[in-house]
């Protein structure tokens, strides 16, 4: 009886957000092991193997060097997913699990159809014995399916080509915009599996660099449904402190000393505690969602409802914030130009899946105002795709136009002749911000809406600027 598979080839499905940073810190830490990327998107694999690094599909602080460092060495990215799948003891699955559009259980359970389709590649093309990892975040039991699958494909006993496979559950908390410090560091490692050979094989691989205390194991589905339960709770806690801070603005409560005093209880804690125009993000939303649809499979409509409330307190928000622009800028914004400072749906990264920002620009395009977006990393392609309207070019800028938007390059750019700057995402160069300047290029009275609460509002104010902050008491 073997107490370890042998691992020298390890062989990832899906070169997205998380395959991409978490093969690339594998390599890195595992010199000896060749680690093979692969996805069906051809222009993301030509992105990857980029030279030219700002390239990259991927923008995440510190990924670079080490893509500099490892690719074409033990890190490879191809399309060639048959190849890759026969060339590998151990294969994650990476691919996105988006919620369904159509069909049963639409808007709410999560479409596996890319899981299904990766897994009947593995079956098809894996040789000998090889570990199948669920990297994926997927509805609780999923790992039967993907078991269900590869077991009709094993090889028969006595046949001559041996195929087997471990399927275990190995879901990840990277952060973007953190993603490869969380993945050097993180928190916790969760295995989840039945099989203790295979289990020993991937934590060993975890060993290079995570203490073995900090990597535990459990049964799958504990692994699966702590994934979506990590991110419910994420996501409560933004939702319960954008509840307050909507009472703080009534009250004269200011949301900051709310926060300070209600995170230094050690039971609590201070993360995942800041205001904002709401959370984003390709998964919190996704993952509560598929939380809400288990649930409601199971008949705990209670459950289902709670859970329900936090993403309805999150639409309600960035709703909020929208009507408020209107209002402070006397009732109307048509024919009003408002510059947007952030358009990610955090800072660090060139992610806008799900950002507040979407919204809250579809909210005032739609009461007529003209925008000039500026985010330091998404480019214009993407805000077109995601406001679903393509970008007003070639135009006289002291035109008056309504319901538009145009890209900006620079803060400066944006701020041209318009009545207000809205901040939408935590970028680190909104904290210092010029005032001095843009409020001269601004059309008076001006305004500053700081949803993060991060611009220096008094430098703001002393150059004439009316200010509202996010869980203030405001003018
Ligand atoms: P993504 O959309 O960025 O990447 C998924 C990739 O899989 C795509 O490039 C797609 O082309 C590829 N793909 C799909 N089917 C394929 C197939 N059959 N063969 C080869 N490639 C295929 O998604 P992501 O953000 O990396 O998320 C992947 C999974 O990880 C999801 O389940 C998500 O919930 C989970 N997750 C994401 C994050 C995050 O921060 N984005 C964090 C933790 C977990
Ligand atoms: C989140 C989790 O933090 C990761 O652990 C998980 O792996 C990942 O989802 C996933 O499964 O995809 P991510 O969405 O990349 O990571 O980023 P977060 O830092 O969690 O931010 C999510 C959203 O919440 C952002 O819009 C952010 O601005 C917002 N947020 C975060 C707040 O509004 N307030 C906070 O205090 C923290």
């Amino acid at each position: 009886m073997r107490d370890n598979y042998p691992i020298k080839t390890i062989c990832c499905i899906g070169a997205g957000y998380v395959g991409g940073p978490t093969m690339a810190v594998i390599a890195k830490k595992c010199p000896h092991i060749k680690v093979i990327v692969t996805d069906i998107n051809e222009e993301r694999i030509k992105n990857w193997n980029n030279k030219n690094l700002e390239r990259l599909p991927v923008y995440e602080p510190g990924l670079d060097k080490i893509i500099m460092a490892c690719r074409n060495e033990n890190l490879f990215f191809t399309t060639q997913v048959e190849n890759s799948i026969k060339e590998a003891d151990m294969i994650f699955i990476s691919v996105n699990t988006p919620t369904k559009t159509r069909g049963i259980g639409a808007g709410m359970a999560s479409d596996l159809n890319w899981v299904e389709t990766s897994t009947r590649q593995v079956a098809r093309f894996a040789k000998d014995h090889t570990i199948v990892i669920e990297k994926s975040t997927l509805p609780v039991r999923t790992a039967e399916t993907i078991k269900q699958i590869l077991v009709s494909s094993e090889s028969q006993s006595g046949s001559e080509n041996t195929k087997t496979f471990s399927v275990l559950s190995n879901p990840e908390f990277l952060a973007e915009g953190s993603a490869i410090n969380d993945l050097e560091n993180p928190d916790r490692v969760l295995i989840g599996g039945d099989d203790d050979v295979a289990i020993k094989s991937l934590t060993n691989i975890y060993k290079c660099w995570v203490k073995e205390e900090k990597i535990i194991t459990t049964n799958l589905w504990s692994s699966e449904l702590s994934k979506l339960t990590a991110n419910a709770f994420l996501a409560q806690r933004i939702s319960s402190i954008n509840s307050i801070s909507a009472i703080c603005e009534k009250t004269g409560a200011n949301i900051h000393e709310v926060s300070k005093a209600v995170g230094l209880d050690k039971r609590i804690g201070n993360k995942f505690i800041s205001p904002s125009p709401g959370f984003g993000g390709s998964c919190f939303k996704k993952d509560i969602l598929n939380l809400i649809y288990l649930c409601k499979y199971y008949g705990l409509e209670e459950v289902a409802e709670y859970w329900n409330q936090v993403l309805s307190i999150n639409n309600w928000n960035r709703n909020r914030i929208s009507r408020i622009i209107v209002d402070k800028l006397f009732g109307t914004i048509s024919n009003k130009k408002l510059a947007i400072f952030g358009f990610s749906f955090k800072a660090n990264t060139n992610d806008t899946r799900e950002s507040s920002a979407i919204q809250i620009c579809k909210n005032l395009i739609e009461e007529g105002a003209t925008l000039a977006i500026y985010d330091p990393k998404v480019n214009e392609d993407q805000i077109a795709r995601d406001l679903n309207q393509k970008p007003k070019v070639n135009f006289n800028k002291s035109e008056i136009l309504s319901g538009e938007w145009y890209f900006c390059s620079t803060p400066e750019e944006a701020a041209k002749r318009c009545d207000a700057i809205i901040i939408l995402t935590e970028w680190q160069e909104f904290n210092n911000l010029n005032w001095s300047k843009l409020s001269v290029l601004m059309r008076k009275p001006s305004w500053l809406f700081d949803t993060r609460n991060i611009a220096n509002y008094n430098l703001a104010e002393k150059y004439g600027m009316k200010v509202w902050r996010l869980g203030s008491e405001n003018q």
